[in-house]
C-alpha cells in the first residue's frame, strides 16, 4: 500500500467510526460523574446501588421495593441509561459497576433481562492498524507458517512484544507462596495483553490456522494453560460462572461474549450479530478471567473453559447450556475457521487492514440497541464537561479498581521481568519450550 493509500485509510479510521461513536454512547464513568453532581440524580443512584447490593439476593420489603422502582424509573431518563464502558479502560471496574447498577436492578425488580444490551463500546483503535497492515502485507508474500509469522509481527510491535514478555514471565515464574506459578498475577498480565494489544496481533497469535499437532500444541500453549487456568480436577462450570458473575469485569466479559458470539441458524455467518471480528474479540476478553477459554486439545480447533458439568445436580441443563456456548457454538466456530482461512475478509486487498475494520463496523449496522434504551437522552442534555466535576465528588473511589494492570505488576519479580525484556522474545520462548518438553 502506498503512502497516499495509508493516508486515506488513516483518515477513514480516525474520521469515520470515531465520529459516529462519539455522538452516541456515553461512558458510564462520565454519566456517573454527571449524575453525582446533580442533586436529584445523585441520591437516586445511591438508592439504586443499595437495592442491588449483594447481587440482588437481599429480599426487599414492599416499601424498599417501591423506592427502588422509583429510583430506577427516574434514572432511566438520564445518561446513565445506555451508557457503556471501554474494555481495559482506566477504572474499568468502577465504570462497569455503574453500568450494572441499572441493568441489575431491571433484573432484580422485574426479572427483566436486557439481553440485547452489552457493556462495552465497540472497539475503535487508532493508527496501529495502519502499521500492521503493512507488516502483514509484507509477510503475506512469504507466508509459510502464520503462527510463527504472528510471533514475529508481535515482536516488531513495542506494545505487543512488551506485554507478551510480561505475561509469559508472570505465568512461568514460581512463587514461594503460590507454588509453581502465581495465577492471579499471570491472569492479570494476560488480561493486560489482550486488552491493550490491537486485535490484529492477538487474533493472529491465537487463531492462526494449524495443520499439525505440533503447531496446534504451540497455539494451545499461547496463554500458558498450566498457570493461567489448569487444575488437577476440573471444577464445576456453574461454580466458576458464579465466581465470574460476582466480579464486574468477568461478568461483563461474559455478557459481551454472549452478545457478540450469539449463534443463529438464520444467518449464513452463523452469528446473530454477523461480526466475526467482534466475536473473536469478545472471546479474548474472557482470557485471564475465571472462565478462561482455550483450545481443548492439539488435534482440533475446539475451545472451551476448564470445567465440567459432572456433579451439577438438577442444574445440569443450565450447566450444559453454558458449556455448549463454547463447545457447540456455530458462530464462534465459524469465526475461528473464517479467520484461519482468510474468508472473513476475502474482498479486501490487505487481510489485516480489512480485519481491523471488523470491530469498528459494528458501530454502523450492529449498533442498534432497543430504542427504549436510548430513552430520553436527547431530552436531557447534560453538561458533558467532566472537568467541572471535582474528583472527590465521584461516588466511587479507586479502591475497588484492582483489575487494572499497573506498572507495579513486577513488584515481586523485578529481576526476571527485566531480564525477559532484555532478551526480548527469546527468553520466554526458550523457557516455554523447556517447560513443555
Ligand atoms: C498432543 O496432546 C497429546 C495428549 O495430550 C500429547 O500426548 C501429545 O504429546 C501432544 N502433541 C504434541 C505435538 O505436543
Ligand atoms: C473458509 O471457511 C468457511 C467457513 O467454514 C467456509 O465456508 C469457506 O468455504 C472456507 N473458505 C476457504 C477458502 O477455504
Amino acid at each position: 500500500m502506498d503512502f497516499l493509500g495509508l493516508y486515506f485509510l488513516q483518515l477513514a479510521l480516525i474520521g469515520g467510526p470515531s465520529v459516529a461513536l462519539g455522538s452516541s454512547g456515553w461512558d458510564c464513568l462520565r454519566a456517573g460523574d454527571t449524575c453525582s453532581s446533580d442533586d436529584s440524580c445523585s441520591p437516586r443512584l445511591r438508592t439504586l446501588r443499595q437495592c442491588v447490593a449483594g447481587d440482588g439476593s437481599v429480599k426487599l420489603g414492599p416499601g424498599a421495593r417501591s423506592q427502588c422502582e422509583n429510583a430506577m424509573t427516574a434514572l432511566l431518563a438520564t445518561p446513565l441509561h445506555g451508557c457503556q464502558c471501554k474494555r481495559g479502560m482506566k477504572k474499568e471496574k468502577n465504570c462497569l459497576s455503574i453500568y450494572w447498577s441499572l441493568h441489575q436492578s431491571g433484573l432484580v425488580l422485574h426479572g427483566l433481562s436486557l439481553v440485547e444490551d452489552y457493556p462495552y463500546e465497540p472497539e475503535e483503535r487508532g493508527s496501529d492498524y495502519v502499521r500492521l497492515a503493512s507488516i502483514a502485507a509484507e509477510s503475506e508474500v512469504t507466508t509459510v507458517n502464520r503462527c510463527l509469522d504472528a510471533a514475529k509481527a508481535c515482536n516488531i510491535d513495542e506494545t505487543c512484544q512488551k506485554t507478551r514478555t510480561e505475561y509469559v514471565s508472570a505465568c512461568i515464574q514460581p512463587s514461594v507462596r503460590s507454588g509453581p506459578c502465581n495465577r492471579p498475577r499471570c491472569n492479570k498480565a494476560l488480561r493486560k495483553f489482550f486488552d491493550r494489544v490491537p486485535p490484529d496481533y492477538t487474533h493472529e497469535l491465537l487463531f492462526c490456522p494449524c495443520t499439525d499437532t505440533a503447531c496446534a500444541e504451540r497455539r494451545r500453549q499461547t496463554i500458558v494453560p498450566t498457570c493461567s487456568y489448569e487444575e488437577k480436577e476440573k471444577p464445576n462450570c456453574l461454580a466458576q460462572l458464579r465466581v465470574c458473575r460476582a466480579d464486574y469485569v468477568c461478568r461483563s466479559r461474559w455478557a459481551q461474549f454472549q452478545f457478540d458470539c450469539q449463534p443463529s441458524d438464520l444467518s449464513s455467518s452463523g452469528c446473530k450479530q454477523e461480526n466475526y471480528g467482534a466475536c473473536l474479540l469478545a472471546y479474548t476478553g474472557l482470557i485471564g478471567s475465571t472462565i478462561t477459554p482455550n483450545y481443548l486439545d492439539n488435534s482440533t480447533s475446539n475451545v472451551g473453559p476448564w470445567c465440567s458439568c459432572a456433579a451439577s445436580g438438577n442444574h445440569r441443563e443450565e450447566c450444559n447450556d453454558f458449556l455448549e456456548f463454547f463447545h457447540d457454538n456455530v458462530c464462534l466456530k465459524n469465526a475461528i475457521i473464517a479467520f484461519g482461512n482468510g474468508s472473513d475478509v476475502k474482498s479486501g486487498s490487505s487481510r489485516a487492514g480489512i480485519a481491523s475494520f471488523a470491530p469498528a463496523t459494528r458501530t454502523t449496522p450492529g449498533y442498534h440497541r432497543p430504542s427504549s434504551l436510548h430513552g430520553n437522552r436527547a431530552e436531557h442534555p447534560q453538561s458533558t464537561d467532566t472537568t467541572q466535576v471535582n474528583e472527590n465528588d465521584r461516588l466511587w473511589g479507586d479502591e475497588e479498581d484492582s483489575t487494572l494492570p499497573s506498572p507495579g505488576l513486577s513488584e515481586h519479580g523485578a529481576a526476571p521481568v527485566h531480564m525477559g525484556l532484555a532478551l526480548g522474545w527469546l527468553l520466554p520462548v526458550l523457557l516455554l519450550l523447556l517447560s513443555h518438553q
